[in-house]
């Protein structure tokens, strides 16, 4: 009783303080558990899960999971929802171990035959395994597993491994699902309704006055971008499949990173004018430099929400960016506009390091009020 009014207390009043209390007196009663019936300990064991769950606290999940699993061995549930846990808490050392356990015991869990793809391919990059498990977990279309986020893994790993026309089925496959907005604009985190086309001209949207300003600076800009090339970072999410590519964060998810616009005064000015760039939260502004002989392979970004432009800074011969379908070269001091969440992909075959300037802004469609609204990314 006192762990329930606790609980109701801190749902009315949204106050975390009681909410710990009212976890930590959850974990007290289930201490008890031997006293508990089974409905009573699924019952308390879900309401502290679902409360654990809410703090974000993902590991703390852990000891109501081996309570339920010991009372309830024969369900494979309880696994792998603490599999999963382990997952969100960024243990997929330990959620590998429980998955591994859950298919000796049932071959065929399509759960945690897709989670253990994720894991293989996401922390040990053994790919084939990994594409094996998905098409398990995903066989005829039907079961728990059927998520958008495993069709992406299964069709990005099979584009890892050169298998592209197995990739284009599964791209098919989840778009007919619903769970892309198209075979080839894979992008998760989606509003529906948005105009969707690889590529954009300026004219059509109303960003031509940031984009006119941004090339008539393009040589101060190009200026600050070498300036500041120190404090670049390489680019750390597996993209390019040979070659060196580092970024400048200046803007993250509508944020200005100061110490950076200091380095990039002119830069900034420019795209602060242009609240749909500035305050993009499900985007970045950044400078993009790229070494000759860069492959970045084919990849989609996380969100239609938003249009990408390039302002392209200095050495941009043989160079040539793939957005879906069509092929494009940059320009010096032009700028070129597409939408990310289509599949994309760069070469550099030219000599020199690439550089541009990338200015993502909501995209035109949106209404304020979504602007204002839409978790950032
Ligand atoms: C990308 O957005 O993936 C690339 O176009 C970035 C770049 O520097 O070309
Ligand atoms: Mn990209």
């Amino acid at each position: 009783m006192r762990a329930r009014a606790l609980d109701a207390a801190a749902e009315e009043r949204r106050d975390n303080a009681l909410l710990t209390k009212a976890i930590a007196a959850y974990l007290e009663l289930l201490k008890m558990n031997d006293r508990l019936s089974d409905q009573r300990l699924k019952e308390i064991g879900e309401r502290t899960l679902d409360r654990i769950r809410f703090r974000g606290n993902y590991m703390g999940a852990e000891p109501v999971y081996k309570l339920l699993i010991n009372r309830f061995p024969d369900d494979p549930g309880y696994r792998n929802n603490l599999s999963i846990s382990y997952l969100m808490a960024n243990r997929a050392d330990l959620a590998e171990d429980v998955l591994k356990e859950i298919l000796q015991r049932w071959p065929k869990d399509r759960v945690a035959l897709a989670h253990l793809g994720f894991v293989l391919k996401t922390r040990h990059n053994r790919l084939e395994e990994a594409v094996d498990l998905f098409q398990k977990a995903l066989e005829g279309d039907i079961g728990p597993a059927n998520e958008p986020r495993f069709y992406y893994h299964l069709g990005d790993a099979l584009l890892l491994l050169g298998r592209y026309e197995e990739a284009h089925q599964v791209h098919v496959r989840g778009a007919k699902l619903g769970h892309f907005l198209s075979p080839s604009q894979r992008s998760l985190y989606n509003v529906e309704r948005l105009k969707s086309r690889p590529w954009w001209n300026l004219d059509e949207t109303p960003y031509t006055k940031l984009a006119r300003s941004l090339e008539n600076s393009w040589r101060e800009i190009l200026k600050e971008g070498n300036a500041a090339r120190a404090m670049y970072e390489e680019e750390k999410e597996g993209l390019k499949e040979r070659g060196e590519w580092s970024q400048l964060d200046l803007f993250v998810r509508g944020q200005e990173i100061p110490e950076r616009c200091k380095r990039a005064p002119v830069t900034c000015s420019i795209v602060r004018r242009e609240a749909a760039a500035a305050g993009c939260r499900r985007g970045q502004i950044k400078f993009s430099v790229m070494e000759a002989g860069t492959h970045v392979r084919p990849h989609v970004g996380p969100t239609n929400c938003r249009l990408r432009m390039h302002l392209a800074l200095t050495n941009t011969k043989n160079t040539f960016i793939r957005v879906d379908k069509e092929i494009r070269q940059w320009e010096t001091g032009k700028v070129l506009m597409f939408d990310d969440s289509f599949e994309h992909e760069v070469w550099h075959n030219g000599t020199g390091a690439r550089l541009v300037l990338i200015v993502d802004v909501w995209h035109p469609d949106l209404t304020p009020a979504e602007r204002r609204q839409l978790p950032s990314i």
